[in-house]
C-alpha cells in the first residue's frame, strides 16, 4: 500500500513554536524530508525539528537551489518529487519539513502538486506552522493588522515602484526575503515616510536572532536570508 505523504510547517524556528501536531506526525513516519538549499550546510527545517525526530528516521535532503532560474527550479523539483514517489510507493510515510507555514512560499506546494501526479491516490495531510512574520509580530507585541485594516504580504521585491504604490494602499505589509534588494526596499520606505514605521527581524527564533527599528545600521551589510520587515503605517 501507499504510504502517507505529510507537509510539515516547523514554525519560525524556535523548537517550542512547532506545533504538537507535527511533533506527533514526526516520531511516526518513515521518513524525513527536508529542503537543503546550496547556502546551507545543514538543512535549517531539520535543525528546528531535529528534537522531535526520532534518531533511526531515514532523513533524505531535496536540493532547493537559491536561483530563480524556473528551468533549474523545475528539474530540481521535478527530481525531489519522483524521489519521494518512490519512498511513499514503498510504503513509506514521508513528511516533508519546511520553515514557517507548509503553505507560505515553500517547496513542499511545488513538490505536493509533482507528487499528486505521480501518484494521484496518494493520501496527503499538510500540517500548518507558525509563519515567520506571525512569530515576528507576536515577539515584538505588535499587531500585525488590527479592524478592518489591509495587511499585504510581499515576498520579494523586484520593482521598488511596485513596492511604493502597495506601501501608499495598504496601513501594514510584511516584506519577506529583504536581504537581496534591502537597499532599494530601505529607499522607498523613506520616499514613503514609512522607514521610522519599520522594524528589521532576522533569524527570529534561532541564536543569533537580531531585531533593529534603524533600518539604517543594516544598509550594506550582510544580511542574513532569513529577515523581514514588519511595516506599519502608525508606528509600532
Ligand atoms: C521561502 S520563505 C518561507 C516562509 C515560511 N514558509 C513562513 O511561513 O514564514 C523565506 C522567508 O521567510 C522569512 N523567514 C523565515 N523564517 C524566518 C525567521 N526565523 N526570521 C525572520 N524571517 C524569517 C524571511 O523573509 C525569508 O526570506
Amino acid at each position: 500500500m501507499t504510504g502517507k505523504f505529510y507537509g510539515i510547517g516547523v514554525g519560525p524556528g524556535a523548537p517550542e513554536l512547532l506545533t504538537i501536531k507535527a511533533a506527533e506526525v514526526l516520531k511516526s513516519v518513515d521518513v524525513i524530508c527536508v529542503p537543503r538549499s546550496s547556502l546551507d550546510n545543514d538543512s535549517v527545517a531539520l535543525k528546528v525539528a531535529g528534537a522531535y525526530i526520532p534518531a533511526a528516521t531515514q532523513v533524505m535532503e531535496v536540493f532547493t537551489p537559491m536561483t530563480r532560474d524556473k528551468n533549474v527550479l523545475e528539474a530540481e523539483w521535478q527530481r525531489g518529487a519522483e524521489r519521494i514517489a518512490a519512498e511513499l510507493r514503498e510504503g513509506k510515510h514521508v513528511a516533508f519539513l519546511t520553515i514557517g507555514d507548509a503553505m507560505l512560499f515553500s517547496t513542499y506546494s511545488y513538490l505536493l502538486k509533482r507528487v499528486k501526479v505521480l501518484l494521484p491516490e496518494v493520501e496527503v495531510e499538510s500540517i500548518p506552522g507558525i509563519t515567520s512574520f506571525a512569530a515576528a509580530a507576536a515577539h515584538i507585541n505588535a499587531a500585525l493588522a488590527e479592524g478592518n485594516e489591509k495587511l499585504a504580504i510581499i515576498p520579494a521585491v523586484d520593482d521598488p515602484q511596485e513596492l511604493y504604490s502597495i506601501l501608499q494602499e495598504f496601513p501594514n505589509a510584511v516584506l519577506m526575503k529583504v536581504a537581496g534588494k534591502y537597499e532599494e526596499i530601505v529607499s522607498v520606505l523613506e520616499k514613503t515616510g514609512l522607514k521610522e514605521k519599520s522594524v528589521y527581524i532576522s533569524k527570529l527564533g534561532y541564536p543569533d536572532q537580531f531585531i533593529s527599528y534603524d533600518l539604517d545600521c543594516l544598509r550594506n551589510r550582510k544580511r542574513d536570508y532569513l529577515s523581514l520587515i514588519l511595516v506599519k503605517r502608525e508606528g509600532f
